[in-house]
């Protein structure tokens, strides 16, 4: 902020998951994902060809590690410009090919999109925009130029009135070429390589080659201290640069003369919201997936986001879960981190750290810089075998992070929660920012650090289960030394609570159609409860259903509470954390198999149940 008038809101809460549900009311829901946006997706900046792409997709499945987004970088375009695709190495042809591949195995793609238009007559986009008047202006009304990555650019003015035709009109060419599964819209701070209108008075024809050979160099300017809407007297304090330091400028216009400064931060905010229009008019009942590196207040109802450019740093990795659960505050649940790191080289003990906690990010995507070494998660033995075990919780907990999802879009909870948000009354809670929750049921306690294999991990008071060995962890409100060798990840469900799950896949589609199972883990008066939602996962107006799961008494109640979606695999296993001896097994009101009972580390699983969750039913244990 740099002045002017603030309305000030108020939330009472009491607890903080209340604050979250008043502000999300007020600025808007997160927005409804399509359940393969859970699925692990690669990304680099630097693919070289559609052939290394594919090569990559090969390889991960080679590797056993499930993927379910190939991303392409600004790499596919033709010289880095919107809606082309390089004929040599990213042949519209051959991505075609590409997008059938990846369909066929239930995979999907998702691309790159900048606002940032090629300033270029012969450049059709630009042509059409400037006959519809989209770009925003400098005070003489020429279109004010800046740089990225096509060299100098225009920038679409998303108050004029003819940007979102414009937009859209340019969207469905695009999308009628190729029909790409999502959209990463990205440089919409709006991010420019120079400060201000440095392409002005450029004959249209001159093309830098990269951002740091422009001409003139990206210096900064001696500061204009008589211009207040340039130098305003609130400032950052910034010593080195000016406020308009590589962005639109404050003093460029807007549609009916509106200053960039009174609107600068909503650019990421309107681009998203006019990218949303297009997807939605354009596949009217499909859920777009949509990823954005600016945000803003509301920002979650239309679009996900990433943390943008990171380090390949373990200061990075232990700085990113703060990241991750600040934008779930914000009301931006579906979020991650690069994983593994973006700029510079990504070391083999970093990486394998990085996807143990990029396996539970709500949004998981390994990301990496151009001419950094490779990173995806097979490059190395032990960073693929720490991917295999840590996505296969993800993909076992898929049901679990989408139910979860489910609440941040009816209330605004976020997915991933810091530990305080479940026990405020435990003031050693608030400063952990190296653990978190998925939900209020599962606990992540990371390797952070360089060398180590052990993690002290806080308990908070109650019984914990560690999801491996189903061992009990007593919490007492402190931390407590867990053995973390470089392939483990600690996860301990939380006593109390019922996590809905399904037999892992390699895809989210795939995951989709086998058996369900319940981990019951039950807390010390012998009780668990949980909740599972279920729709397609892809229209809007599809059915539902909420299902309630509770168990006490050694009776666990499954209770379809509203909806009508069909859920058609049934629940075929229990496994009751904390419960021993049990003998024999009884299901009400369904017809059962004979079920297999095994007993291990004070838990019992009761496997071969055929239960459809369409209909009440209770499994009593003896
Ligand atoms: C920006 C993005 C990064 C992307 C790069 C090239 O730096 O934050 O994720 O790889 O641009 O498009």
């Amino acid at each position: 902020m740099l002045g002017g008038t603030a309305d000030f809101y108020f939330f009472n809460g009491p607890t903080a998951l209340d604050v979250i549900d008043q502000y999300t009311e007020l600025v808007g829901r997160p927005n409804r994902i399509p359940y393969w946006a859970l699925g692990f997706q690669n990304c680099r900046y630097g693919y070289k060809s559609v052939y290394e792409v594919n090569d990559v997709i090969a390889n991960y499945s080679k590797a056993n590690i499930p993927l379910e987004v190939a991303w392409t970088d600004i790499d596919y375009m033709d010289r880095t410009r919107d809606f082309t695709f390089d004929p040599v190495n990213f042949p519209l042809s051959e991505m075609k090919k590409q997008l059938e591949y990846l369909h066929a195995h239930n995979q999907k793609m998702v691309l790159m999109t900048n606002p940032a238009i090629q300033r270029n007559s012969t450049y059709d986009p630009y042509a059409r925009g400037l006959e519809k008047n989209v770009f925003v202006k400098n005070a003489d009304g020429s279109v004010f130029v800046g740089q990225v990555w096509p060299g100098y650019t225009a920038f679409p003015d998303w108050f004029a009135p003819n940007t979102q035709s414009w937009w859209s009109g340019e969207l469905k060419r695009y999308f009628d070429d190729l029909a790409i599964d999502g959209m990463w819209i990205d440089m919409n701070e709006a991010a420019s390589f120079c400060t201000g209108s440095c392409g002005s008075g450029i004959p249209d024809d001159v093309v830098p080659q990269l951002p740091w050979e422009a001409n003139p160099p990206p210096v900064y300017r001696p500061l204009d201290t008589g211009n207040k809407i340039l130098v305003p007297p609130y400032t950052i304090h910034n010593p080195w640069v000016e406020l308009s330091n590589k962005t639109i400028e404050t003093t460029a216009v807007h549609a009916n003369g509106v200053l960039d400064y009174h609107v600068h931060n909503l650019y990421g905010l309107m681009m998203s919201t006019a990218t949303r229009k297009f997807l939605t008019s354009y596949r009217p009942n499909t859920r777009p997936f949509l990823l954005s590196r600016s945000t803003f207040a509301g920002s979650g109802a239309l679009v996900n986001h990433w943390t943008g450019d990171n380090e390949s740093s373990f200061r990075d990795l232990h700085v990113s879960i703060a990241s991750m659960l600040d934008f779930g505050i914000f009301g931006i649940p579906m979020v991650g981190a690069d994983i593994c790191g973006f700029n510079r080289n990504a070391t083999e003990e970093l990486c394998a750290r990085w996807i143990e906690v990029g396996a539970f990010y709500p949004f998981s995507r390994n990301h990496n810089a151009i001419g950094e070494k490779p990173q995806e998660l097979y490059r190395w033995e032990s960073v693929a075998e720490a991917s295999r075990r840590a996505l296969a919780i993800r993909y076992a907990l898929l049901p679990y992070f989408y139910t979860n999802y489910q609440r941040a879009v009816e209330n605004g909870w976020p997915v991933a929660r810091p530990l305080v948000f479940q026990y405020p009354e435990i003031a050693a809670t608030a400063g952990n920012d190296k653990q978190f929750l998925i939900g209020d049921g599962l606990l992540i306690s990371p390797v952070l650090t360089q060398g180590a294999t052990t993690v002290d991990a806080f308990f908070p008071k109650g019984v914990w289960y560690d999801w491996y060995t189903h061992k009990a962890v007593k919490g007492e409100n402190k931390e407590v030394t867990l053995d973390a060798p470089l392939e483990h990840v600690n996860v301990h469900v939380r006593g109390g609570s019922i996590l809905p799950a399904q037999v892992p896949a390699m895809t989210t589609t795939d995951s989709r159609k086998n058996d369900y199972y319940l981990v019951v883990a039950v807390d010390e008066k012998n009780r668990a409860s949980g909740r599972l939602y279920l729709d397609d996962g892809e229209t809007f107006d599809t059915p539902h259903r909420w299902i309630s799961l509770e168990y006490k008494n050694g009776k666990l109640s499954i209770s379809p509470d509203s909806g009508s979606y069909n859920v058609a695999p049934k629940l075929s296993k229990v496994v009751l954390l904390g419960v021993d001896g049990v003998k024999s097994v009884r299901v009400e009101n369904s017809k059962q198999s004979s079920a297999k009972i095994s007993l291990e580390n004070g838990s019992t699983t009761v496997e071969g149940l055929s239960i459809d969750l369409n209909k009440r039913s209770t499994v009593s244990f003896k």
